[in-house]
């Protein structure tokens, strides 16, 4: 059966039939879910059943996996699993759900915020891969926001005033507007905020977007409160309903995204019951913007 991708809304979101990821996928089928990603920003493949060896594997054919270091507080001896992969479970190593006051558990909460993964790192991730291997019975769906329909969307004040604007971005941020902020110095150190441009341009496509995420915290040579207040605005706008895909997970979903293109967040849903999410990342190619 050959690979096929079928739109899920009229302009956003793809779900691609007829491939095993289990398998290893030849380049001409790479290069259409590559094409596929440049034109839908968001693929979804269902009854995906593979190992965490194999979607590393998969992931690899679109880049290297990102580095995982400095982008969460789980210590290494914490870790439920292996380097190269992203635990975005509520889960601790013996497989048991955090405790609600669990200090991972509140930080990972974040997760909740609209975003862009890895927009805190100074070279942000390119694609994330999530693998629902179990999913939340009721709730728990990620939603995932348009930012090429977002910037389109802007009038044309607008779309002037964010053209040249220069954002910092830091877990620092995120975490704090939810009243998070119990950091270690190492942890704030860490955390150091990033410079990106608000707006990106699609190397394959041309198109632009807006590059927002929750992570932000200043815009570069603006008041703070004049900052925050803007981007509150712009990512409001952003996730308007008509420019949203709501994923609901059924097991073994394969959610694929482009971080230049989109946020997303996930919703609540029972975090005393098991939800095992696995996540690989591709990393970035460069820089939005040079760092000071
Ligand atoms: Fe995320």
């Amino acid at each position: 059966m050959a690979i096929s991708i079928h739109p899920i809304t009229p302009t956003f979101a793809g779900e691609v039939s007829g491939i095993d990821l289990s398998q290893p996928v030849p380049k001409e089928e790479v290069a259409t879910i590559d094409a596929g990603m440049d034109r839908y920003a968001v693929l979804v493949f269902r009854d995906q059943h593979f190992s965490d060896e194999q979607q590393m594997a998969f992931t690899r054919n679109f880049g290297e996996i990102e580095n995982a270091q400095g982008g969460n507080i789980t210590k290494e001896h914490e870790l439920r699993l292996q380097r190269g992969m992203i635990d975005v479970s509520n889960l601790d190593r013996a497989g048991q759900p955090l405790d609600r006051n669990d200090r991972r558990r509140m930080f990972n909460l974040g997760n909740r915020l609209w975003h862009s993964d890895s927009s805190y790192r100074a070279v942000p991730a390119k694609y994330s891969m999530l693998s629902g291997r179990v999913v939340a019975k009721q709730g728990g769906n990620t939603e995932f926001a348009d930012m090429r329909a977002a910037y389109d969307a802007l009038d044309d004040e607008t779309r002037a005033q964010v053209e040249d604007l220069v954002c910092e971005h830091s877990l620092i941020y995120s975490r704090g507007s939810l009243g998070f902020s119990e950091l270690t110095e190492e942890e704030r150190a860490m955390f150091k905020p990033v410079r990106q441009r608000l707006v990106r341009t699609h190397p394959v496509s041309g198109r632009k977007s807006l590059y927002l995420s929750s992570h932000i915290g200043a815009i570069v040579g603006w008041p703070v409160p004049e900052a925050r207040a803007f981007i509150r605005d712009l990512i409001e706008h952003a996730t308007q309903r008509e420019r949203v895909y709501i994923h609901r997970w059924k097991p073994f979903d394969f959610v694929i995204w482009d971080n230049r293109q989109t946020m997303h967040r996930v919703r609540r849903f029972d975090e005393t019951q098991p939800r095992d999410m696995r996540r690989t990342t591709v990393a970035g190619d460069g820089m939005t913007v040079e760092q000071c």
